[in-house]
């Protein structure tokens, strides 16, 4: 899909193949994926278990790189595109921190640091003063419906408040582009509803690029598109 507001894709790949040794066996996760982004566009990809979602997402994420086929990174619409797999690791992950936000299934919240301390850690981590840290992380878990959280380890939280300090862990440094791998795997239909109105909100309130990869089909009302893995390849 073209992107309307600038005619410039924000993730282009084209014949992405990714393949994995295990053993002496070869595991073809993806088997040449043609994928265009648009800038601010909620884009679902669903698919059954094994059908190479994660790994896809990590392609798109820099966390691995195609062994086959061109994935291009265009964060900057001015600025030309960048190739994922021609960037060594300190270019990828000084690009993650830049752009991009991780929302796992796991949450991976640190038990023993609150909801806003584990929302400032990325930032302090950046180098960030620990009181402006602590100030985004508030308005941060402000933002999720979670100010009232602030204080609270994650085992004081519900499953989908957790969910949501990992949502607002993603969004610390403000970045136009949030990446979630099943973020309502472990969450009723009703709290993973409120998760995709989030995300969604993500997009039109404020122009963030959301990808989702997941199986849960309570999340298709809130995309703007939806897109199928089997096999290792796409599919409307
Ligand atoms: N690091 C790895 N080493 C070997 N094989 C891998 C690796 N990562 C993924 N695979 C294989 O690649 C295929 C796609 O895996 P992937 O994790 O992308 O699937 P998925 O669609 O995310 O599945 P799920 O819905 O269960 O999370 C699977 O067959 C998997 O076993
Ligand atoms: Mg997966």
């Amino acid at each position: 899909m073209a992107d309307s507001a600038t005619g410039v894709a924000l993730f282009e790949l084209r014949g992405v193949e990714r393949q994995f040794g295990r053993g002496g066996e070869v595991v073809v996760a993806l088997a040449g994926v043609d994928l265009d982004v648009a800038r601010g566009e909620l884009l679902l990809v669903m698919g059954p278990s094994g059908s190479g979602k994660s790994t896809l997402l990590h392609l798109l994420g820099g966390l691995e790189r195609p062994t086959a086929g061109c994935a291009r990174f265009r964060p900057d619409p001015a600025a030309p595109p960048i190739d994922l797999a021609a960037q060594d690791d300190e270019a990828l992950a000084a690009l993650r921190r830049r752009t991009l936000g991780f929302v796992f299934q796991e949450f991976h919240l640190l038990a023993t640091l609150t909801a806003a301390e584990n929302v400032a850690l990325p930032l302090l981590l950046d180098g960030i003063g620990e009181r402006a840290a602590r100030a985004a992380a508030e308005r941060r878990l402000a933002q999720v419906g979670l100010a009232a959280r602030a204080g609270h380890l994650p085992d004081q939280l519900s499953g989908g408040e957790r969910q949501r300090v990992a949502i607002a862990r993603a969004l610390a440094a403000d970045p136009p582009v949030l990446l979630c791998d099943e973020p309502t795997g472990s969450l009723d239909s009703a709290r993973g509803q409120e998760i995709f109105a989030l995300l969604q909100r993500l997009t039109r309130a404020e122009g963030r690029t959301v990808v989702v990869v997941t199986h849960d089909p309570a999340a298709r009302p809130f995309a703007d598109r939806v897109l199928t893995l089997r096999d290792g390849r796409l599919a409307p």
